[in-house]
């Protein structure tokens, strides 16, 4: 890593703070230079005196000291880095930051930055949970503003559940990967497909289904991100197109299935569309009229199996992965499907009412391969597909050794 880049650490209140030390010592290891900013209740758990030492600058810790201003400015402060993290970031700052909140040297310093922002939060489960804070949350994200984390587990609180920080070393990865400095997928070759399919009634109805998109967008930007040269086969979503991606457009499934056969020399596929199961046989060509004779005779055709068929192909990519939405007993519905489709890998979900899959930021998935489960806690979806993502890089290394 170059040792050009530098990280504005802003140090909040709580108890994951002491991880922030951790989080100095790895980014330095890796080259990084870190300036960090301390709350008043971040110095409630670490000293300004630990975050200099080991950050080897000065910490900054008031917006209105007379020596602080003098050598630098709030304003150069917030622009005197490639990125700002905070962590950990606490529902208060978060809250702070939707808002456009500045009464302090950090939240003064996030307003006034025109650099990219990093969170990693950190607080008890409920407040996490809590509908203001996923709304902080989710308009945060909106704006840009990257999330890492947090992780499901034990709280200091005495609590289980979401938001604990994630660990200093894989939020030093994050950085790593923001600075574009491991590149993992360079070369490979990468095909994702996205969102729901619509299935032609008649010119103005189809049968669709609830899929947001956000996985898959998230997946083929995570790849991306990573160095693959991606391409994205969409059905219709509200979302963005990521950033690097080559996005191919589709709207039913037949059109998917062509769109992703028309891609050669693959590494990698990752079927995360929530392909539409059947399709209406005779579809009308002209708008379909309620004539007095009683409902129209639609018949159903099953559509096409887009990941089982990639599965099967004689020159099929070596890494196929596919997602298995269910509603009960997902991990035994899923290893069934993973065999029953011929790919690698299958991510299941749970996508019951009440858990908020479906349409919903966050996803509790469990991956399984040929060597058996893994159990991944609740996480943000763009969080999901760094993981995979990362997953998937050393399947490769692996391989190569
Ligand atoms: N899939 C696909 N083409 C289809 C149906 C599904 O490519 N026609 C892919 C999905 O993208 C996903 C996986 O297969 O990666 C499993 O999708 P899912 O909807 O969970 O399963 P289905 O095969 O539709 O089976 P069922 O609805 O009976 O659970």
């Amino acid at each position: 890593m170059s040792d050009s880049k530098r990280v504005l650490l802003i140090v909040a209140g709580s108890i994951a703070a002491y991880k922030s030390l951790e989080l100095i010592r790895f980014l330095g290891a890796r080259g990084i230079a870190v300036r960090c900013v301390l709350t008043k209740s971040g110095a409630e758990f670490v000293t300004p005196l630990s975050l200099a030492a080991l950050s080897n600058d000065k910490v900054y810790t008031h917006l209105f000291s007379l020596t602080d201003e003098s050598e630098m400015g709030h304003i150069q402060l917030s622009r005197s880095a490639d990125l700002v993290v905070v962590a950990p970031a606490t529902a208060d700052i978060l809250a702070k930051m939707r808002a456009g909140i500045a009464d302090d040297l950090a939240t003064t310093a996030l307003l006034a930055t025109d650099k990219p922002v990093m969170v990693a939060p950190a607080m008890n489960v409920r407040m996490w949970e809590h509908k203001a804070t996923q709304d902080n949350i989710r308009v945060l994200t909106e704006r840009g503003i990257m999330m890492i984390g947090p992780d499901e587990g034990p709280m200091a609180c005495n609590e289980f559940g979401m938001g604990r920080m994630a660990e200093p070393a894989y939020i030093a990865e994050a950085i790593e990967d923001f600075f574009g400095a491991h590149q993992r997928l360079k070369g490979k070759r990468a095909l994702v497909t996205s969102g729901p399919t619509y299935e032609a009634i008649d010119p103005v109805r189809y049968i669709a289904n609830h899929s947001s998109g956000k996985q898959g967008h998230a997946v083929a930007r995570a790849l991306a991100a990573a160095g693959a040269e991606t391409i994205l086969v969409s059905g219709p979503t509200q979302l963005p197109n990521p950033a690097g991606v080559t996005v191919r457009n589709v709207k039913s499934a037949d059109e998917m299935l062509a769109a992703c056969q028309a891609e050669q020399s693959l590494d990698i596929v990752v079927c995360a569309a929530a392909v539409a199961d059947w399709k209406i046989k005779n579809a009308s060509t002209q708008k379909m009229k309620k004539n007095g004779k009683g409902l129209p005779d639609l018949e159903l055709a099953e559509n096409p199996d887009i990941l089982a068929t990639l599965s099967r192909a004689n020159k099929r990519a070596p890494l196929i992965i596919g997602f298995a939405a269910e509603t009960e007993k997902v991990v035994e519905q899923a290893i069934e499907k993973r065999k029953a489709k011929g790919c690698d890998w299958i991510v299941a979900n749970d996508v019951s009412p009440g858990t908020g899959t479906f349409g919903g930021d966050a996803n509790t998935v469990h991956v399984i391969d040929g060597a058996g489960v893994e159990n991944w806690p609740r996480l943000d979806k763009d969080e999901v597909a760094r993981r995979l993502t990362l997953r998937i890089a050393d399947h490769f290394k692996k391989a190569e050794v």
